[in-house]
């Protein structure tokens, strides 16, 4: 028999046990730093310096965390389930978690690419360049002679992989949504691509914002959530 597909869309959440911040918890990310001036290509156009450093300071974060239960509990679905991880994390958790399919629909923290590439407003994935926790500076370029700028879905910029995730989405058995407020779209409107007959669970200790009866809604944090979402599993 076919194994089952899940798709599984992650947001900050399923990091903030790893020690990584939420955006828009009390005292997260943007409640510090404004998104229109670290997380926009205006701001990029404005002053790239400080958002190669804002950058930068993430990156090196990244270095010190490691996956949590979460994240493996989520790469130890593959065992039983097809499963396709879409999420709007720039960390590299679930890849060092183990988890074999991932789509990262706002870039990766470790990857930066040509400020202009082949194209004028996007860029050709031969382009990307992996530099794992290093720094970028000023200065830096690309082999095309262009500036390098952080491999990151920008506010005012096109998500290019959202057409493999509504694909995914509407393909799957189960979706599974962790840890993420649903505020930023085009990802927030995914699960309205889930099968007609597709249960969705999502984790997360506050309030859900959607109101569809195929949702069940764990309330927990990750690791516990997904202790939770295995029992659901195997009795369903
Ligand atoms: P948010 O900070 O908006 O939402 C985090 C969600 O995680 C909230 O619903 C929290 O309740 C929940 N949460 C907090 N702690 C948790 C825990 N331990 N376990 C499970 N859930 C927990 O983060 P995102 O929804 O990921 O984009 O934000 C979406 C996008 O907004 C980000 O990818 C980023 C940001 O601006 C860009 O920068 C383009």
């Amino acid at each position: 028999m076919a194994r089952k597909k899940i798709a599984v869309l992650t947001g900050a959440g399923v990091s903030a046990e790893s020690g990584i911040g939420t955006f828009r918890d009390n005292g997260g990310l943007w409640d510090r730093y404004d998104p229109q001036v670290v997380a926009s290509i205006q701001g990029w156009y404005q002053d790239r310096k400080l958002l190669l450093d804002f950058y930068n300071m993430r990156r090196a974060q990244l270095r010190d965390v490691r996956p949590n239960a979460a994240h493996r509990a989520i790469a130890a679905l593959e065992e039983d389930y097809d499963v396709t991880v879409i999420t709007q994390n720039v960390d590299n958790l679930h890849e060092r978690a183990g988890s074999s399919r991932i789509i990262h629909l706002h870039g990766e923290l470790t990857k930066v690419r040509p400020e202009y590439g082949v194209y004028d407003e996007t860029f050709s994935e031969a382009e990307v360049i992996d530099i794992g926790f290093e720094p970028v500076h000023l200065g830096d370029k690309a082999p095309n002679g262009s500036q390098l700028r952080p491999h990151i879905v920008w506010f005012g910029e096109a998500v290019p992989k959202i057409e493999k995730a509504v694909e995914v989405v509407s393909g799957a058995d189960i979706l599974l949504i962790v840890g993420t407020s649903l505020s930023v779209y085009p990802a927030a409107g995914l699960y309205r691509y889930a099968a007609p007959g597709a249960p969705i669970y999502i984790i997360d200790p506050q309030d859900v914002p959607l109101h569809d009866s195929r949702i069940t809604h764990i309330r927990a944090v990750a690791t516990e959530g997904m202790d939770r979402f295995r029992e659901l599993l195997k009795n369903s």
